[in-house]
């Protein structure tokens, strides 16, 4: 049985991998700056009041769990905002930058006693932070984070190798949920972390700082 840390675990991809991971047999820690029914139903262990771009919320969180190994750490919590070239909004764009980027970066450096060796970190990252693949352009703020996350979860995978730790770029599909405005286009949270949770269990020190999509496929940066 192993212990994992999700973020954003109230609804969407974080609510299910907390479902699925709970139903074979994992230790959950689920954090979220409110809880709902749907995860107080889970009996999973809830962290409520943990925003991952509050400095403090984030040192609340390290000091409760001191002393206890993360086997894999889940940062899963992120925000879209929509910002066109012709209605530009800074203010939004730092905000994801923040919450989407950095966070998950300091909130690893603020988990590093919680690591050890054969611990996974795992990024919610998004094709949409592909440069390669951005053929439609547009969604500054969200595509500026998710690359800016990438680049983290890179540097990360070098610095922490030799800790015995491994890294993951995830992308989970277009998925319906809150932040797709549950678009009929995507796939459900249901199958989406299915393929995720596939890609955690196969994550080692070989395959560390890939970018991959739910479905396997290697994703180019
Ligand atoms: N859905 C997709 O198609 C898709 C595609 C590519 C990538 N992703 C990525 O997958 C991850 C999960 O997405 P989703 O579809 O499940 O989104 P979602 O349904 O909108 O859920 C987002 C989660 O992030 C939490 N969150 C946002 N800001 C936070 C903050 N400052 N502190 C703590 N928690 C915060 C939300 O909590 P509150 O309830 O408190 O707001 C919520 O639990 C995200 O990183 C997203 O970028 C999703």
């Amino acid at each position: 049985m192993a212990t994992y840390l999700v973020t954003g675990a109230n609804r969407g991809i974080g609510l299910e991998y907390c479902r699925q991971l709970r139903e074979r047999g994992d230790n959950v820690i689920a954090t979220c700056r409110s809880s709902t029914q749907e995860l107080d139903g889970l009996g999973v262990r809830i962290e409520k009041g943990i925003d991952i771009s509050s400095g403090e919320s984030v040192v609340k969180l390290v000091n409760k769990l001191s002393g206890i190994n993360i086997d894999v750490l889940i940062h899963n919590a992120g925000v879209l905002e929509k910002n066109s070239l012709l209605e530009l909004d800074p203010e939004s764009i730092r905000r994801q930058f923040e919450v989407n980027a950095l966070s998950p970066l300091c909130f690893t450096r603020a988990m590093l006693n919680n690591l050890s060796e054969g611990s996974k970190v795992v990024f919610m990252t998004s094709r949409m932070g592909s440069i390669e693949d951005n053929s439609s352009g547009g969604s500054y703020g969200y595509r500026m984070s998710k690359v800016a996350l990438c680049m983290a979860g890179k540097s990360l995978a070098i610095d922490l190798k030799p800790n015995g730790i491994s890294v993951a770029l995830l992308h989970p599909g277009l998925v319906s949920t809150g932040m797709t405005a549950f678009t009929t286009q995507g796939i459900t949270p249901s199958m989406s972390v299915q393929g995720l949770i596939r890609r955690i269990d196969s994550l080692d020190l070989e395959n560390t700082g890939s970018f991959w999509h739910a479905n396997g496929d290697m994703l180019p940066w």
